[in-house]
């Protein structure tokens, strides 16, 4: 099969290339830089050495950066080390930024790319699920902060990603099924398509391998370039990405982020899902299938109890709420999104009683 093109409109349009083959497109997007800086995590790094010779090979300069493995690369020394070294390899403003690597990795080096020189282009080559179908695509781009996470960052669009299936190969179990959180989302806010591909074959779907990895990889990007297509800077519709993430936000902060991303918006949804039946009149069918097809993949759908006021005050105070009032994205139907806002708080203690383990 060939490569997959998805474009993602807006004030300069990109693709978003999935296949066997995507990362060769490297040279391409690069063609007019004379320098550019390959910035990767430790775990990928035989990734970025293929970009890397690919580079050299069309008669680039190669300037190489590995960050700290995973989330610890999200921190202003990073950014500050990226810097010193754009600056004495002297990275111009028509050179390029290239990251490959999970989430941590594009929105590190996206912050480094859109800053330096007031921007410079920069190539996402995801290396994780959640890279793939979220992180590396949309053009928001952070680090951590001592007031939290993400809370510092800039829009920077890519000028592409490539999604190369090739690197699934070392990708553990663990960080697809973190990723597949964000694929099942996508499923129920805008393409049911991916719930009855996962129901198709429940073992194939907890594995980077599966059989039906590269139509679900293809459908999650989709429906998340669609909502940016339309709506770059979170003024509308892209809110509805932000399903099961008040509550999930609030458990991995509670959690002191112990709880996986994927994991806590796993259970963020099935929340969610009780919410919308309540309050929104969203079908059994609809509200049982969040649960089932999650535990299908190996996900969580219960969390703590006695944690219900910490989890309310994290709530409360998450840099999407407004005003302390409280936001939720819930579903009228499979497909439909709404925004739920202020719900009555009896709602919300009896829709997270569903929840507690
Ligand atoms: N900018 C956005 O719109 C956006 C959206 C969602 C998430 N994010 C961010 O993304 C980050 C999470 O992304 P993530 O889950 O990819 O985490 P990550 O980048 O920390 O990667 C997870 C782990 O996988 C390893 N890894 C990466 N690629 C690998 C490969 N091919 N083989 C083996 N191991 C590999 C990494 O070393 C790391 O330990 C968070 O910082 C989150 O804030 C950003």
């Amino acid at each position: 099969v060939t490569t997959t093109r998805i474009p993602v409109r807006g004030p300069s349009t990109y693709d978003v290339v999935v296949g066997h083959t995507a990362m060769d497109e490297v040279e391409t997007l690069c063609q007019d830089a004379a320098a550019v800086m390959v910035v990767s995590d430790p775990a990928a790094a035989q990734y970025a050495g293929t970009v890397t010779d690919t580079l050299h090979q069309a008669g680039k300069r190669v300037v190489t950066w590995t960050l700290p493995s995973g989330e610890a690369a999200k921190s202003l020394d990073a950014v500050a080390a990226l810097w010193d070294r754009l600056g004495e390899t002297e990275v111009s403003r028509s050179d390029a930024v290239v990251a490959v690597g999970g989430g941590a990795t594009t929105d590190l080096a996206g912050f480094v790319a859109a800053t330096w020189l007031r921007g410079i282009r920069l190539v996402n080559v995801p290396t994780t699920l959640l890279g793939m179908v979220d992180a590396a695509v949309g053009g928001k781009t952070g680090i951590n902060t001592a007031a939290g996470k993400n809370l510092v960052g800039a829009f920077h669009p890519p000028v592409g990603v490539l999604v190369d299936l090739d690197v699934l190969a070392t990708l553990p179990e663990d960080q697809w099924v973190n990723g597949m959180a964000e694929v099942v989302k996508a499923g129920l806010i805008a393409d049911p398509v991916i719930l009855d591909v996962i129901d198709d074959d429940p073992p194939a779907a907890r594995l980077p391998t599966g059989r039906h990895a590269r139509e679900l990889i293809e459908r999650a990007i989709r429906v998340k370039a669609d909502v940016v297509s339309r709506d770059l800077r979170e003024a509308g519709p892209r809110e509805a990405l932000n399903y099961g993430h008040t509550l999930g936000h609030a458990i991995e902060r509670v959690s002191q982020y112990g709880v996986p991303h994927g994991h806590a918006i796993s259970v963020g949804m099935v929340f969610a899902a009780e919410l919308g039946r309540r309050v929104n009149g969203l079908d059994d069918t609809t509200a049982d299938r969040h649960a089932a097809v999650l535990d299908q993949i190996g996900l969580p759908t219960t969390y703590r109890g006695d944690v219900w006021p910490d989890l309310v005050a994290a709530m409360r105070v998450d840099k999407k709420s407004r005003g302390g009032r409280l936001r939720f994205v819930v579903l009228d139907a499979l497909a439909s999104p709404t925004i739920l806002e202020a719900p009555a708080d009896d709602d919300l203690a009896a829709a997270y009683a569903t929840v507690t383990a």
